[in-house]
C-alpha cells in the first residue's frame, strides 16, 4: 500500500516537533508544552508508524528502544584517543598547573573553560550526516565498547541534530550520569524488589549502560552532559573551546548550564570555591571541577603529556566516600538514656574532615547494616551531613568476626536496658540513678511544673555535677549552705533562698512528684491521673502492669514504662533516699473530689491574667474542684478571660457562656482584694 503524501508529511513533521520539545525538555531544561501534549504527539506518531510500518526510520523518536538482547558488546575503535585528566588536589597544585600552562605559552595570563567534574562515565557519540551513528563507551581510552542501541535510549541524547551548519561528522563527547533523585528511586525499587542495590550513581550509571538489553537501560534514568569534541570532519572549528560547546548546545545536544569561561587561575579557584559550596544542592554527583584552556591555538602548543592534556585539569573535591576499618563499637548513654551503638574508626579523611566515629544510631540500623568489630566499611561525608556508614565490605570480614548486640546493661551505670515497644532505641531504665541522665533528670526533676525549684538551673546543675556534689536528686536535700555558697555565681542570699526553696518542694502533691520522676512516658496528665487513682506513692511502686493498665488512659507500652522504672533497684533506692530527706509526696483523694465548691464544673482559660500564671490559675481552680479544659463548647460552664483574649472568647460569646474578667475571677477562687 503506497503511503499518502499527507501522511508522510505529518509524520515529519511529528518527528520533528517531537524533536525540538525533546530538546526544549531535557537541553534546555525548559519544556514549551505539557507533557500530556508532548505524550498525545508521540502516541499519534506511533499510530501512523504503525499503519505505514515502511515509514519507520532509525531516529525516529519512537525507535529508542528498537534493538533486542545482545549477546556481548562489539568493539570500536576511537580514532581519536579519549585521554583522561592529570589531578590536582589542593589549589597549591592547581596554580602549579596554571604556572605551567602560562611557561609553556610564554603568557602571563590565560582563559580557561571550567566545568562541572561529571561523577559518570565517559561516552562519545558519532553523528554522521546528523544522525546518531554510534555510541561507544571509553574502554582502555583507544578501544571502548559499542552500546550503540543503549545510548539511543537515553533520552537528553539526540537521535538527529537540530539546526543546520552541523559538519556531516561530529563525534561528541561527553559523561552520561544518574541524577541523584533517579539514583534515589532506582535503589528504592531494587530493594523493593530484592534486588541488590547500587553503592552510587556512578556505578549505577555505568550498571545501566552496560546492560546486554536496552530495554533495561531505557528504564534506567540516564542522561548525558557534552564536554568535548572527537574526529570532526567538514567544519572550521570555532577558536575556542567555549565556542564549541555553544555550537553543539545550539545543534540539540546537551550541554551544563554551569560551564564557564573564567580569567586565569584566580578565576579558576574562584569557581571551584563555588561550585564546591552548591555540590549538595546540583542534582547530580561531582568529583570536582575541570579547567580548560579554552584557545585550541594554545592547546596545540601545549600537547600531551603521557595519556592526559597538558591544557587541562582536574580539580578534585574532598572525596566524599572513603574506606576504613571498625575498631569497636561501642555504646553511648545520651542524657535521656537512649542508647546509641557507635564505631569507633581508624581515622579516616573524607569529606573535608577526619572522621573518628560515626553513630550507628540503634539496634536495627546496625542490624541492617550487620556492622562488626574489625569490619572495613565504606564512609560517606556529603556537605555538612553528618558522617555515616554506606555499607561493609562483605570480602574483607575478618574470620570471626561477630555480630553486635545490644547491651541487656546500661554501660554506664548497670541498671536494666529495655526497648519498649514500638521503639527504636534502647534505654537505661535508671532514670534517677544513671550519671548519664543525672543532669537532665536533675533539671526535670527541679522544673516549674516538678518540684518547682527556683533557682537550679542548668549551670548550677552542672556545677554541683562536677563538684560531685550532687549524685543523684535525693542529695539535692542534703546540700549545706557553705558548699552552696562556694560555687561560681552563688553567694550567701543564693544559697539560703534555694535551700528555701529546696525545703519547700518537700510539699508535694503526689501527682507533681510523679511528674518529676522523669519516668518516660509519664507526663502531666498521666502523673495526675496515676495519682487519683493509687492515692499514695507506695501504691503507685508496687503496682503490677495489670494493676497500671486499668488506669484510665494508661496504655501497655506506659504501663511497662512504669512498671520497668520502679523494679530497678537503682531508682528505688534514691525514692527511698528522697523519703528519708523528708520529701513528703501529699496523698491525692482518689476519685472525683466532691463537695469542693467547684466541683463539677468546667472552665476554660484565655489571655493573660495580671496576678497569675495561667497554670497557676488553672491549679487554684483543680483545687477546688473545677475542670479545666483547652477549647469552649457547650459544656463549658465559665470562660475566664484575661488580657488579649483568642478566639475563645468570641467563641464563648457565641454560644452564650459566661465570661468572667480577672476580677471576678478572683473573687471567685477567693482572693479578693488584689
Ligand atoms: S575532559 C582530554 N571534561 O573525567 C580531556 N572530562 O579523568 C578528557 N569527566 O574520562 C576529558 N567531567 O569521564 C572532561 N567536564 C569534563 C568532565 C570529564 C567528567 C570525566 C571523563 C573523563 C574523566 C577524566
Amino acid at each position: 500500500m503506497a503511503v499518502p503524501k499527507k501522511v508522510r508529511e505529518e509524520v515529519g513533521r511529528l518527528r520533528r516537533e517531537i524533536d525540538y520539545h525533546n530538546y526544549r525538555y531535557y537541553v534546555l531544561d525548559n519544556p514549551e508544552i505539557p507533557d500530556a501534549e508532548f505524550d498525545r504527539l508521540m502516541r499519534r506518531l506511533e499510530t501512523l508508524e504503525a499503519r505505514y510500518p515502511e515509514l519507520v526510520t532509525p531516529d525516529s523518536p519512537t525507535q529508542r528502544v528498537g534493538a533486542g538482547p545482545v549477546e556481548a558488546f562489539g568493539e570500536v575503535e576511537h580514532r581519536v584517543p579519549m585521554l583522561s585528566l592529570a589531578n590536582a588536589f589542593s589549589d597549591e597544585e592547581a596554580r602549579e598547573f596554571d604556572r605551567r600552562v602560562r611557561e609553556g605559552l610564554g603568557v602571563d595570563r590565560v582563559t580557561y573553560t571550567a566545568e562541572p567534574k561529571l561523577d559518570g562515565l565517559a561516552i562519545t557519540l558519532i553523528y554522521r550526516e546528523g544522525r546518531l551513528e554510534r555510541g561507544a563507551t571509553r574502554g582502555d581510552g583507544y578501544r571502548g565498547e559499542d552500546v550503540t542501541s543503549n545510548v539511543r535510549t537515553i533520552p537528553s541524547i539526540p537521535l538527529r541534530l537540530l539546526g543546520e551548519g552541523w559538519p556531516p561528522l561530529l563525534e561528541v563527547r561527553g559523561e552520561v550520569y544518574m541524577p541523584k533523585e533517579g539514583f534515589r528511586r532506582l535503589n528504592e525499587e531494587q530493594r523493593a524488589r530484592g534486588e541488590k542495590s547500587f553503592a552510587n550513581p556512578r556505578n549505577a550509571a555505568a550498571g545501566s549502560l552496560r546492560q546486554l538489553d536496552p530495554r533495561v537501560t531505557a528504564r534506567r534514568p540516564l542522561a548525558m552532559y557534552c564536554y568535548g569534541i572527537g574526529e570532526v570532519e567538514g567544519w572550521d572549528l570555532p577558536p575556542t573551546h567555549y565556542e564549541t560547546l555553544q555550537a553543539l548546545k545550539g545543534w540539540g545536544l546537551r550541554v551544563s548550564a554551569e560551564i564557564r569561561r573564567v580569567e586565569g587561575i584566580e578565576g579558576c579557584l574562584a569557581y571551584h570555591r563555588e561550585i564546591l559550596e552548591r555540590r549538595d544542592d546540583l542534582p547530580y554527583e561531582i568529583d570536582g571541577v575541570v579547567y580548560k584552556v579554552d584557545r585550541y591555538e594554545q592547546q596545540e602548543r601545549l600537547g600531551f603529556v603521557a595519556r592526559a592534556p597538558r591544557w587541562a585539569l582536574a580539580h578534585k573535591f574532598p572525596a566524599e566516600e572513603e574506606m576504613t576499618v571498625v575498631k569497636a563499637i561501642e555504646v553511648q548513654v545520651g542524657r535521656t538514656g537512649a542508647l546509641t551503638p557507635v564505631a569507633r574508626l581508624e581515622p579516616v579523611f573524607v569529606g573535608g574532615v577526619t572522621v573518628t566515629n560515626v553513630t550507628l544510631h540503634n539496634q536495627d540500623e546496625v542490624e541492617r547494616k550487620d556492622v562488626r568489630v574489625g569490619d572495613t566499611v565504606i564512609i560517606r561525608r556529603a556537605g555538612d551531613v553528618i558522617p555515616e556508614i554506606v555499607r561493609v565490605v562483605l570480602s574483607r570480614r575478618p574470620k570471626g568476626a561477630r555480630r553486635f548486640v545490644m547491651p541487656e546493661q546500661c554501660p554506664v551505670c548497670g541498671s536494666k536496658v529495655v526497648r519498649l515497644e514500638g521503639e527504636a532505641v534502647a534505654r537505661c531504665t535508671g532514670g534517677l540513678y544513671c550519671p548519664a541522665q543525672r543532669r537532665e533528670a536533675i533539671r526535670h526533676f527541679a522544673s516549674r511544673r516538678a518540684m518547682d525549684i527556683e533557682g537550679l538551673g542548668e549551670k548550677l546543675i552542672a556545677q554541683l555535677d562536677e563538684k560531685g556534689l550532687v549524685r543523684d536528686v535525693s542529695d539535692l536535700y542534703h546540700l549545706k549552705h557553705e558548699q552552696l555558697a562556694r560555687l561560681e555565681r552563688m553567694g550567701d542570699k543564693s544559697a539560703e533562698n534555694l535551700l528555701t526553696q529546696l525545703e519547700k518542694s518537700k510539699q508535694i502533691p503526689l501527682e507533681r512528684f510523679l511528674y518529676a520522676l522523669g519516668i518516660r512516658h509519664v507526663g502531666e496528665a498521666t502523673a495526675k491521673v496515676l495519682a487519683r487513682h493509687f492515692g499514695t506513692l507506695e501504691r503507685v511502686m508496687v503496682a503490677d502492669r495489670e494493676a497500671l493498665e486499668a488506669v484510665p488512659d494508661v496504655g501497655p507500652v506506659v504501663a511497662e514504662s512504669l512498671y520497668t522504672f520502679f523494679r530497678e533497684d537503682h531508682n528505688r533506692q534514691v525514692i527511698h533516699k528522697l523519703l528519708e530527706a523528708g520529701v513528703r509526696p501529699r496523698e491525692a483523694e482518689t476519685g472525683i473530689a466532691e463537695g469542693q465548691p467547684l466541683t463539677g464544673k468546667s472552665f476554660v482559660l484565655t489571655g493573660a491574667l495580671e496576678s497569675m500564671s495561667r497554670n497557676e490559675a488553672k491549679a487554684r481552680l483543680e483545687a477546688l474542684g473545677a475542670k479545666v479544659t483547652g477549647s469552649v463548647s457547650r459544656r463549658t460552664d465559665y470562660v475566664v478571660v484575661g488580657a488579649d483574649p483568642g478566639s475563645k472568647a468570641d467563641k464563648a460569646r457565641d454560644l452564650g457562656i459566661p465570661m468572667l474578667d480577672e476580677e471576678a475571677f478572683l473573687e471567685l477562687i477567693g482572693e479578693e482584694g488584689h
